[in-house]
């Protein structure tokens, strides 16, 4: 990368392409956009990728909401809300949450400084601890495809691990990325792995909704669910092997 080069700002892809105008002596870039001129503090190796170049070369291919099936109409009616969204609309039909873990994402991030709750809550891999501790329900859950496009609209943070575990650091850089634990998330099975129940539960928290045309597929565990979301107006899916 040179002066004069093209490039995408990681986290604000809204700005546009803007035009290197500097090195800086640490190696960072100076860039100028159509409306500022920022620092990219990205190493050069990565300036020019998306963040969802970034999760594809990770094997990730898009997040995931795990909901129950009763709630899926309304998402695809208003989106995805966040927690007190969903509530105050009195949109959720059906709680699959933990109240003891509820409480403790009253907890603020260390980002933008919102409550965790104002956030949806999307993982990067699915089969996952909260999965594994609704196996007696999941006849009846989904796990909802959320498309990268849903991260260009507004403010995201990622978490290396549970969001509601006091250990969990959160970063909206593609270069805090290196952070999150791959070795956890794409591992067969996290239980042998050191801390790996927290790391397996790393989320992207997106504020505060996601658009219901970010939505792809949903796939179901049962044939019922399977048909009872038949007319949704989505590409819906059997993926008996993504849960437990
Ligand atoms: N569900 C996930 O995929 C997910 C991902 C990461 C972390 N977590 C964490 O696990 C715990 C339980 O998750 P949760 O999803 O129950 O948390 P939540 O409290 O954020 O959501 C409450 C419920 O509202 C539903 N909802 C959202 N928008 C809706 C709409 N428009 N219509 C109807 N229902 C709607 C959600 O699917 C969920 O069932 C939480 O602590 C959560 O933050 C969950």
């Amino acid at each position: 990368m040179q002066e004069g080069d093209q490039v995408r700002h990681s986290t604000m892809p809204q700005l546009g392409f803007g035009e290197i105008i500097g090195v800086n002596l640490d190696g960072t870039f100076r860039v100028r956009f159509r409306t500022c001129t920022c620092s990219a503090l990205l190493p050069s190796s990565l300036i020019g990728k998306s963040v969802s170049d970034y999760f594809e070369e990770h094997g990730i291919k898009c997040l995931w909401h795990i909901t129950h099936k009763h709630n899926i109409s309304s998402i695809l009616q208003y989106g995805i809300l966040n927690h007190y969204d969903a509530y105050r609309l009195n949109k959720t039909r059906f709680d699959i949450s933990d109240p003891d873990v509820q409480k403790l994402r009253e907890r603020v991030e260390s980002i933008y400084h919102r409550k965790v709750h104002d956030y949806v809550p999307l993982y990067l891999v699915p089969r996952n601890p909260m999965l594994r501790v609704r196996k007696d329900l999941q006849h009846d859950l989904c796990l909802v495809e959320v498309l990268f496009s849903a991260l260009s609209e507004t403010q995201w943070i990622i978490s290396d691990g549970n969001a509601a575990s006091l250990g969990t650091l959160f970063y909206n850089s593609l270069a805090a990325m290196d952070h999150l634990p791959w070795e956890v998330l794409n591992a067969g099975n996290w239980s042998a792995l050191p801390d790996g129940k927290r790391k397996r539960c790393a989320e992207v928290l997106i504020y505060p909704k996601v658009a219901p045309n970010h939505i792809g597929a949903i796939h179901c565990y049962s044939e019922e669910t399977l048909s009872f979301l038949s007319n949704c107006g989505k590409d819906t899916k059997m993926s008996r092997n993504m849960f437990f």
